[in-house]
């Protein structure tokens, strides 16, 4: 059983597999091509947390595969208050053909997997945030960017978004920065997984030297979903991590910018950056759709 919990369960070939069989799906879609290799199978989607992209995305791209998708508030169905997490896992796995979900803690997830005798995809956890990772990474890739030579800095949170990009950098050969501020950087175990493929990452709590010759600025929000109570005192611990046009101008000129979505603007990024230019975030955001039907293409509607 094969599951996407963490871009480390991803090889360097599975990602550019994926990359190919999202490109082909997108050119397929543009061009009114309906193939339907979810036909007569269904995904349950499991949200603890609210979303707009990831949810859609999600329930789209199954419809456009030929499948459904069935979505359960975790509130709605108790999701380890009402019944175990396991017997949530044992009991999909009866009805449907793979779960998504989206939880506050990465072990969720991972006792999904455990459990469950069908695909589980990580939507988002404290952890990690794979798809958005797939995604991002296949926007950089179908721009012809070559992967293996790009500067990729991330500024701001080392959250789950950032454990994902880094992952994701190590995996496909890009030297990465991660400027943050000291307490607020990337975990050390994912910091070590990210080596542990062969990662090239720096650490620094300097913004500046980490765009600086930059190919790629990603930023995300200070405050993420949960983390509210933190919201005014992270306001101020970030506050010289904004992604504005003077940060830009400190990468290549070519740089591109990237934000998963949803933004605080005014925040962690500019109006004039994240609606500029170098913004390639509709991007991104389009190309969920895209790389997330890869997946369940490949991992649900071939089983
Ligand atoms: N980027 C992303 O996952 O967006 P949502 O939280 O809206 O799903
Ligand atoms: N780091 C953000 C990402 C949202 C897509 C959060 O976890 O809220």
């Amino acid at each position: 059983m094969r599951h996407f919990v963490s871009v480390a369960d991803l090889t360097r070939e599975d990602v550019l597999h994926l990359f190919e069989v999202a490109a082909e799906l997108k050119t397929r879609r543009k061009a009114g091509d309906l193939a339907t290799p979810l036909a007569g199978r269904s995904i349950a989607l499991i949200f603890e947390k609210p979303s707009l992209r990831t949810r859609v995305t999600f329930e789209v791209g199954a419809v456009q595969l030929g499948g459904r998708a069935v979505y359960l508030m975790a509130s709605e169905i108790g999701l380890g208050t009402r019944e175990a997490v396991s017997d949530v896992a044992r009991n999909l796995s009866l009805w449907v053909d793979g779960i998504v979900a989206r939880v506050n803690s990465h072990e969720t997830v991972l006792t999904l997997a455990r459990h469950a005798t069908v695909p589980v995809f990580n939507a988002l956890s404290d952890r990690e945030h794979p798809c958005q990772a797939l995604a991002d990474y296949f926007t950089l890739w179908e721009r012809g960017l070559d992967l293996a030579r790009i500067h990729a800095a991330w500024i701001g949170d080392g959250n789950n978004v950032c454990h994902s990009f880094l992952l994701m950098g190590a995996l496909l050969g890009s030297r990465l920065t991660a400027a943050c501020p000291a307490g607020y950087g990337p975990a050390p175990e994912v910091l070590a997984l990210v080596r542990r493929l062969g990662g090239r990452v720096e650490v620094t709590p300097d913004p500046r030297a980490a765009a600086t010759g930059a190919d790629v600025l990603y930023t995300d929000v200070w405050t993420s979903m949960g983390q509210e109570a933190e919201q005014a005192r992270r306001r101020e611990v970030f506050r010289e991590y904004q992604l504005s046009d003077a940060l830009v101008r400190c990468a290549r000129p070519t740089a591109v910018v990237m934000h998963c979505l949803p933004a605080h603007r005014g925040e962690e990024i500019t109006d004039s950056v994240l609606d500029g230019p170098q913004s390639i975030v509709l991007d991104q955001a389009e190309n969920r759709l895209h790389a997330q039907k890869a997946v369940i293409k490949e991992f649900v509607g071939e089983r």
